[in-house]
């Protein structure tokens, strides 16, 4: 296992109707507090109504920007940037899911830097002390509850791309997993896979000796097969949501992968195919993964076999073969649950692919376990055809 430094400040705030402490734990921040929201789910459940006026009890004055998207725009971020500046807001309040708290984090990045923000994107222009952010979660999935990542789409461009900074952490997030019990089934199936292959991309790297994270990552991949019939099963299973809810923070909050080379070039393949395509990251995620599992499994044979053994239960002496069998599990877990594990299955042809491959390039070779070139990149999307 390598060195490390682990540091993460995030307040978590775990259970059953801890929304109600929204207010509380806000004013600690200031009295302007900007609430950015999806596209109306929040309003329909009823949830939007219930954080407004725990914030105003809180005395809070409470501005809005509405209308993140999935694969989150550039363009809303702008607008809130501006309305930070000329509101002169002191706290950002994410209410829903990774697109949203993504949206204010970009929008904290980019109040402090004197250009446009999606340099900070594209040219990886450095970031620096900001605002701070505070989330209700409505949606298990991108650990950006806990994290200091953001993901944004430009369109014009047709580009999704990261940044991570120390001052983009969220100072508290509010995980109620009643807030998630409405989150319609492929998207909280999509939550899943993404939770899944977070846990798989700091599993599968060439690191030795990191036993500790290997096996919480083993956890978080069995208690998250093993829990996700029975939200299918009762989608309003408060327990199960709950269960699900804390996987996916852990999944991405830094622990599992501390010590470790990591890999992440399915997300960054995945991303250039939600660039092009528009479509759901869990979804492109699940295509994108056994695929890259496939490509590279001859440089870690041991660690699919340790998958294949741990996680699935399958015996076997031969690493290499094991490790197959793992992999066809998993795909096998996907067509399950009802995922697709093909393009062709969501309308993606051959078209676009050299496309695509040369925007997930964009930074040079991807990944460690493999470093792959824009050729690789292609292999793995015909692959996935
Ligand atoms: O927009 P609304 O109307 O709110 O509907 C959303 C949206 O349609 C709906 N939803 C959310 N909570 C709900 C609900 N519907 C009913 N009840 C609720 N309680 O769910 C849909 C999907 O929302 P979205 O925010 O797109 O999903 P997710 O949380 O999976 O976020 C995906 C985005 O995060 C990025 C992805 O690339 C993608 O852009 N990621 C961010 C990461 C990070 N910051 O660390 C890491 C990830 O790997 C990922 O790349
Ligand atoms: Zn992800």
């Amino acid at each position: 296992m390598n060195n490390f430094v682990f540091h993460n400040p995030t307040k978590i705030i775990f259970g059953v109707d801890t929304t109600n402490e929204v207010g509380k734990e806000a004013k600690n921040y200031g009295k302007k507090v900007l609430l950015v929201l999806g596209q109306g789910s929040i309003k329909k459940i009823g949830l939007y109504d219930r954080v407004v006026g725990l914030l105003k009890d809180s005395g809070l004055e409470v501005y809005e920007l509405e209308g993140a998207k999935p694969n989150p725009r550039v363009d809303l971020v702008r607008k809130g940037i501006q309305m930070v500046r000329e509101n002169k807001i002191e706290l950002i309040l994410a209410l829903g899911s990774g697109s949203v708290i993504d949206t204010g984090k970009a929008i904290a990045a980019g109040l402090t830097y004197e250009g446009d923000v999606w340099d900070l994107f594209r040219y990886r222009k450095p970031i620096k002390p900001t605002i701070p952010i505070g989330v209700v979660l409505t949606l298990a999935a991108t650990g950006s509850e806990m994290n200091g990542n953001a993901v944004i789409s430009n369109m014009e461009t047709e580009e999704k791309l990261s940044i991570s900074s120390p001052y983009i952490y969220p100072k508290f997030s509010i995980l109620d997993p009643k807030n998630t019990t409405t989150v319609p089934m492929n998207h909280t199936l999509y939550g899943i896979v993404d939770i899944l292959s977070h846990v798989f991309e700091q599993y599968f790297d060439r690191t030795e000796g990191a036993v500790l994270q290997d096996r919480f990552a083993e956890s978080i991949m069995k208690t998250v097969i093993e829990t996700t019939p029975k939200l299918i099963k009762n989608p309003e299973d408060v327990e199960a949501r709950g269960i699900i809810l804390w996987c996916g923070t852990n999944a991405l909050n830094g622990i599992i992968g501390v010590g470790k080379e990591q890999d992440w070039a399915s997300h960054d393949i995945e991303h250039a195919i939600s660039a092009v395509y528009d479509i759901s990251h869990g979804l492109g995620l699940a295509i994108v993964f056994p695929h890259w599992m496939r490509y590279v499994i001859d440089v870690i044979p041991h660690k699919f076999a340790q998958f294949a053994r741990n996680v699935w239960g399958i015996q076997g002496d031969d690493d290499f073969e094991v490790g197959l069998k793992g992999i066809d599990r998993l795909i096998d877990f996907y067509e399950s649950i009802g995922v697709p594990t093909k393009l062709s299955q969501i309308g993606i042809n051959d078209e676009r692919l050299e496309e695509m491959a040369e925007k997930a390039t964009l930074f040079g070779p991807l990944g460690n376990t493999k470093k792959l070139t824009k050729e690789d990149v292609l292999n793995i999307l015909k692959m996935c055809l």
